[in-house]
């Protein structure tokens, strides 16, 4: 729709256009006329929007908050699904995996070299040493969230340690770069650089996306794109900071039986972390992690 400057803004602010977005829109018109990526006006949420998913994100840490309480050594990654799954019903809400295209379970749990999207199993027990990724993603009210944290299983190596403080480091100097102008790229450069400065490599063609309105949206978030590249950020964009990294090779397969777990083709380790982030006027506000 083209806007008149005094016509009430698109977003549903109630404010005349000239004193709303319009700014933002004629700078990204020119942005776009450049060759940069510009997001489509659909994944800018309102603030009515904002508001929904800041309730449906809220729930979603307090599934994670309830998994850290109960996860322990000798646990089956099915309990932890059941904890996941009775959390979140009764509190209003649906798990997002559940039935998404086919996925079986209410939440993702990836051990050791899985690198993501593994499939809660009775036959999976949690033994001493392990490290896992607990990916939970939350419908509340038709408003849809996401993040994951990693667990360690009694006493852990060094080297799965490092592996995973280097990953939250990652995802932490990514969010400095999430900030209205900046490109998703900026955050991508943060996260490779410093996984390579570290020894890891970070995973190809699996990435973050927008959130919100539904479980996938545009933009996908790729952590290995050139600082300046993707596309460009502005405030009311909700997506996700959830790199792989990964001890060696960046290389993965999908598990052929089950069509979903992603491991490491070298069967070194993996670690995910993710955040789920709304641009706001002057930096990005953690809404999940
Ligand atoms: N949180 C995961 C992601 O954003 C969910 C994958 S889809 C699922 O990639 F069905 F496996 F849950
Ligand atoms: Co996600």
């Amino acid at each position: 729709m083209i806007m008149e400057r005094n016509m009430l803004c698109w977003c549903g602010s109630g404010k005349k256009y000239k004193k709303c977005h319009m700014t933002m829109d004629e700078r990204l018109l020119a942005l776009a006329s450049e060759g940069h990526i510009t997001p489509p006006r659909e994944i800018i949420k309102t603030a009515e929007q904002i508001e929904g998913i800041r309730k449906s994100a809220k729930l979603n840490t307090a599934v994670l908050d309830h998994v850290a309480k109960h996860i322990c050594e000798g646990m089956s990654t099915a309990q932890i699904d059941k904890l996941v799954y009775e959390y979140t019903t009764s509190h209003g809400g649906i798990p997002a995996p559940l039935g998404y295209e086919g996925f079986p379970k209410s939440v993702c749990t990836s051990l050791n070299n899985e690198v993501c999207h593994g499939i809660p199993d009775e036959d999976i027990i949690l033994k001493d040493g392990d490290i896992i990724n607990v990916d939970v993603s939350t419908i509340l009210d038709g408003y849809f969230s996401d993040a994951s944290r990693m667990f360690t299983v009694g006493k852990t190596s060094a080297r799965a340690e490092r592996l995973i403080r280097v990953t939250k480091e990652c995802v932490e100097l990514g969010l400095t770069e999430a900030k209205p102008w900046n490109h998703l790229g900026d955050i991508a450069y943060a996260i490779n650089s410093h996984a390579q400065a570290n020894g890891y490599s970070v995973v190809e063609d699996i990435g973050g996306h927008g959130i919100g309105l539904e479980f996938h949206e545009e933009p996908f978030v790729s952590y290995v794109t050139p600082k300046g590249s993707e596309m460009v950020l502005v405030p009311g964009m909700i997506f996700t900071i959830e790199p792989m990294i990964n001890e060696g090779s960046p290389d993965f397969f999908i598990d052929e039986e089950n069509g979903w777990t992603v491991y490491t083709e070298d069967d070194g380790l993996s670690a995910q972390i993710e955040y789920m982030v709304l641009i706001t006027e002057d930096g990005a506000e953690i809404l999940s992690k």
